[in-house]
């Protein structure tokens, strides 16, 4: 029997290949076409049917809805792998490598405008969904600064990543909320939900960007720590340098991106306690998610996709 979460998964991708399929033949949507054909998880779409369903309506009603969320997370995609200068996206080449920088900027714009035309029809989710798109670029600002700063704290790294991660996840479970009728205060206590669930998927992907099994992430392994990205690793492994007079992570950081020992940062942090550390921060965000969840007020047969979409994001590895 598949879940409910796989069934909503399969009308997402339905919709994306219809959508994909109608795209002129030109240079400016083959980048998109692209990008949207690698493997995905589809997180964002599949919250927003599910937002939908919690409060009663028909899922295939916010599917517009959820493939506008979609669109504008490949949207932020293609430009923080500019921004991040990453050379693999999903397992391939990132676009702005395959093609150039300016391509992915003007088919990045074109998928942003894309997004905000199916936004658009619904005179109820515009504002929220222009708010949070807002806010994901105040977080992508505040993520680049802190890669020149160093007095980024744990609390500064955790406003950072709720911008630029959790309040998508909020808003694509906001928005499916309103198209299922919800009230906007119940939309908004689903988003607390999202935001929690966010901020644990980010410190996820954190995680996975050090140690996870690199066939599997689809990223280039390191690459945070390359980069210099204050990440909660990079962050937390500091101030345990600090406490113990260590100074290996400083060291690296001294040198530039293509000559840092990577590995050696790795085994630092193991060694640390920091992916232990992590972990911790992941469950606490979990846990409030579900508390969030909880005071839904919905009824609790239709939280079980939700609790069940939490759970994989827990324990996912990509
Ligand atoms: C990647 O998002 C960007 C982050 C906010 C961490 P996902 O991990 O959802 O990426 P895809 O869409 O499944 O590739
Ligand atoms: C993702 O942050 C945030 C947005 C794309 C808005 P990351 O830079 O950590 O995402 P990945 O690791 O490249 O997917
Ligand atoms: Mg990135
Ligand atoms: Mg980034
Ligand atoms: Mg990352």
């Amino acid at each position: 029997m598949s879940t409910t979460i796989e069934v909503y998964r399969g009308l997402v991708e339905e919709r994306l290949a219809d959508w994909t399929k109608a795209l002129p033949d030109d240079p400016l949507y083959h980048r998109i076409t692209y990008l949207l054909g690698l493997p995905a998880k589809r997180v964002r779409p599949v919250a927003t049917l599910m937002g939908c369903a919690l409060f009663g309506g028909d899922p295939r009603a916010a599917l517009d809805q959820a493939l506008g969320i979609e669109l504008f997370h490949n949207f932020t995609l293609m430009h923080d792998d500019i921004m991040d200068q990453a050379p693999l996206r999903r397992g391939q080449p990132t676009v702005h490598t395959k093609w150039n920088t300016a391509g992915a900027i003007l088919s990045g714009d074109a998928l942003l405008v894309k997004a905000y035309r199916l936004m658009g029809t619904h005179p109820r989710v515009l504002p929220v969904f222009s708010q949070r798109a807002l806010e994901v670029c105040e977080g992508q600002e505040m993520d680049m600064g802190f890669e020149t700063s160093d007095a980024v704290g744990v609390d500064d790294y955790l406003e950072m990543i709720r911008l630029k991660t959790a309040v998508l996840l909020a808003g694509a479970l906001e928005v499916g909320a309103l198209r299922g009728g919800a009230s906007e205060q119940d939309a908004q206590q689903l988003g607390r939900f999202g935001e929690h669930l966010g901020l644990a998927f980010q410190l996820r992907d954190d995680l996975l960007d050090a140690f996870g099994d690199p066939e599997k992430v689809g990223k280039r392994p390191g690459g945070d720590l390359r980069a210099g990205k204050k990440t909660f690793l990079l962050i937390r492994g500091l101030e345990r340098s600090r406490e113990l007079d260590r100074t290996e992570l400083q060291e690296e950081l001294m040198k530039g991106p293509e000559v840092r020992d990577v590995q050696r940062m790795l085994r630092v942090l193991e060694e640390l306690g920091v992916p232990a550390d992590t972990e911790a921060e992941v469950d606490r965000h979990h846990r409030s998610a579900i508390a969030a969840l909880d005071a839904v007020p919905a009824a609790e047969e239709n939280k079980t996709p939700l609790r069940a979409l939490a759970d994989l994001l827990l324990q996912r590895a990509h």
